[in-house]
């Protein structure tokens, strides 16, 4: 599968250390889009972002937990200071799920989910669209949901 509009651009992939994440960035790489491989998990990252540059893509790998603004906003300055721009951010990274039912929910579990899935998530789009506000030249945010967000 090719996806030509790609080509060229510059994309930030939150959670691709692994599972969709990965993938995705595989893909966009595929597609000749320049990739910033954006996780906490850095050995994972690391590979994942030595196996692109290694099959002849471009892809850079930053540290970072998107619950933290600081990281956020880092996040963003290198993908521009690395690649010039930014064109696409597929906000990813996520945790899952707590399974046990609603009257044994575990708090502490439940303030990390809503700190990474629902902040994290808030704070990728505040500093993209401040990037892509500053280079006046549109762009594409695409958040990743899931079915168990219905599931309750
Ligand atoms: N796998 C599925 O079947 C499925 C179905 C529906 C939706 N989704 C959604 O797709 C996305 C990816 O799912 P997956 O199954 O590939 O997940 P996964 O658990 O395999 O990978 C998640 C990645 O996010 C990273 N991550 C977690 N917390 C982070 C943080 N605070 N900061 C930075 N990185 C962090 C992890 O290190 C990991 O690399 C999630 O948003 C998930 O809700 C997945």
């Amino acid at each position: 599968m090719t996806f030509p509009i790609l080509e060229g651009k510059v994309a930030i992939i939150t959670g691709a250390a692994m599972g969709m994440g990965e993938q995705t960035a595989k893909l966009f790489s595929e597609a000749k889009a320049k990739v910033v491989i954006a996780d906490f998990n850095e050995e994972k990252g690391r590979a994942v972002t030595e196996e692109i540059n290694q099959s002849g893509g471009e892809a850079a790998f930053i540290k970072v937990d998107i619950s933290n603004a600081e990281d956020v906003r880092k996040m963003v300055e290198f993908t521009v200071e690395t690649y010039g721009k930014l064109d696409v951010a597929v906000n990813n990274a996520a945790l899952t799920p707590d399974d046990k039912p609603t009257v044994e929910f575990d708090e502490q579990y439940w303030d990390r989910l809503i700190a990474v899935d629902l902040k994290g998530t808030a704070l990728c789009m505040k500093y993209q669209l401040q990037q892509l506000q500053k280079q006046g030249k549109g762009g594409s945010i695409i958040n990743i949901s899931s079915i168990s967000g219905f599931r309750p």
